[in-house]
């Protein structure tokens, strides 16, 4: 379901373990269409379609986060569909999210609901400034986010946003985010890839370094905080877990992704098993493959004419290119990825390499 790169890579992943996908999305001549042996292009909440494409597969998983978690509920009636709908269901909304991150235990930024704007004023006076509101429901990329300081107006704010369900959290002054990719399989086995540095610009990835420069005692706490996550969950595929970092050096959660992620493109070229072949196993009931990461790596995306570099990419040693086959150039669009190479254990813990981005 959804025929994004994400589902173009997991359908690459699958050819190669001799798999034949087909993909269910609105979009005609999508990127996993593309390489996938069939597509149904049909609206996500066309049921006659979804009983079509349920017949024509073994099993369902989704690349996407924002399709009906109803849609996938209702092929799972009739398909064996991971991960389950209700991790779909609990990732979409923000709310439900972080009330599930919390009751765990595991803690994220201070949050409150927010249905309009006189509830909004009075939960930033509880936070503090700065804070961010956010959709409930619906956002990616930054989208559908505002950062509130101090002296803004709420009424203004809330119509900003542009949603009738908010939910607004204190902004971490972070140190730095990371993320962590765990798989789990259906009798419960796990694996996880070593945590990552993001750095976003404009609220979009453009850089991921792996492994993260953050000490062992840190790293060890953000894969038991996965593990306890995905297990929780009862998540049968791939949960990335995106969270910050702050200064005094705690973790706190900022979002799941019951799905393959972009902070884990690296791996295609320097695990041993890449996050797309580890969700395929996950799905088919096959043995997880070794997360061993071969070589250190930095991934960055190419939005829009970024990915007009290819030649230049393609003729440096130790780069490694992908493009999405997208139709339509726009600016910001997530076109393809690069990712290099680097000799293992040589990107220093306190920061990147000299060529990476910093974020500004
Ligand atoms: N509470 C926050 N404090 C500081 N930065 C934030 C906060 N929430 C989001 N951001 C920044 O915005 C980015 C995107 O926000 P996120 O909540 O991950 O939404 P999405 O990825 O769905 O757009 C984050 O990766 C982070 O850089
Ligand atoms: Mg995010």
């Amino acid at each position: 379901m959804g025929a994004g790169q994400l589902g173009r890579m997991t359908a690459l992943a699958a050819a190669r373990l001799g798999y034949r996908c087909h993909v269910f999305s609105p979009e005609p001549r999508s990127p996993a269409a593309q390489v996938a042996e069939a597509a149904v292009v049909a609206s996500y909440d066309d049921k006659a379609a979804l009983a079509r494409f349920a017949d024509g597969v073994d099993v369902v998983t989704f690349e996407f986060e924002n399709i009906p978690h109803r849609s996938v509920k209702l092929l799972s009636d009739l398909i064996s569909t991971r991960p389950r709908w209700e991790c779909l269901r609990i990732s979409q909304d923000r709310l439900d999210e972080k009330d599930f991150v919390n009751a765990l235990g595991v803690a994220t930024a201070r949050y409150r609901r927010v249905d309009d704007a006189d509830a909004l004023a009075s939960a930033v006076e509880s936070l503090g400034h700065p804070c961010v509101l956010k959709t409930r429901r619906m956002g990616y990329d930054g989208k559908g986010q505002v950062l509130i300081e101090d002296g803004a107006d709420p009424v203004a704010c809330w119509a900003e946003m542009g949603a009738d369900a908010g939910i607004v959290e204190q902004f971490v002054p972070f140190e730095r985010e990371i993320s962590v990719i765990v798989a789990r399989t259906a009798d419960g086995m796990t694996a996880a890839y070593d945590p990552v540095e993001n750095r976003h610009l404009a609220h979009v990835l453009d850089t991921t370094i792996a492994p993260a420069g953050i000490d062992d005692a840190l790293r060890k706490q953000a894969l038991a905080i996965a593990e306890r996550l995905v297990a929780a969950l009862e998540l049968v595929g791939l949960l990335a877990i995106e969270m910050f970092v702050t200064r005094d050096g705690r973790l706190l959660v900022n979002e799941l992704a019951p799905r393959p992620h972009n902070s884990g493109h690296w791996t295609i070229d320097a695990c041993a098993t890449s996050q797309f072949e580890q969700l395929v196993r996950a799905v088919c009931d096959l043995p997880l493959g070794s997360t061993e990461r071969h070589f250190d790596a930095v991934m960055r995306n190419l939005l829009g004419t970024a990915a007009d570099d290819w030649h230049a990419i393609l003729a440096e040693p130790g780069a490694r290119l992908h493009l999405y086959g997208k139709d339509e150039l726009r600016p910001g669009r997530k076109m393809g990825h690069m990712t290099r190479l680097y000799r293992k254990d040589s990107i220093g813990a306190a920061a990147g390499p000299a060529d990476t981005n910093t974020q500004t």
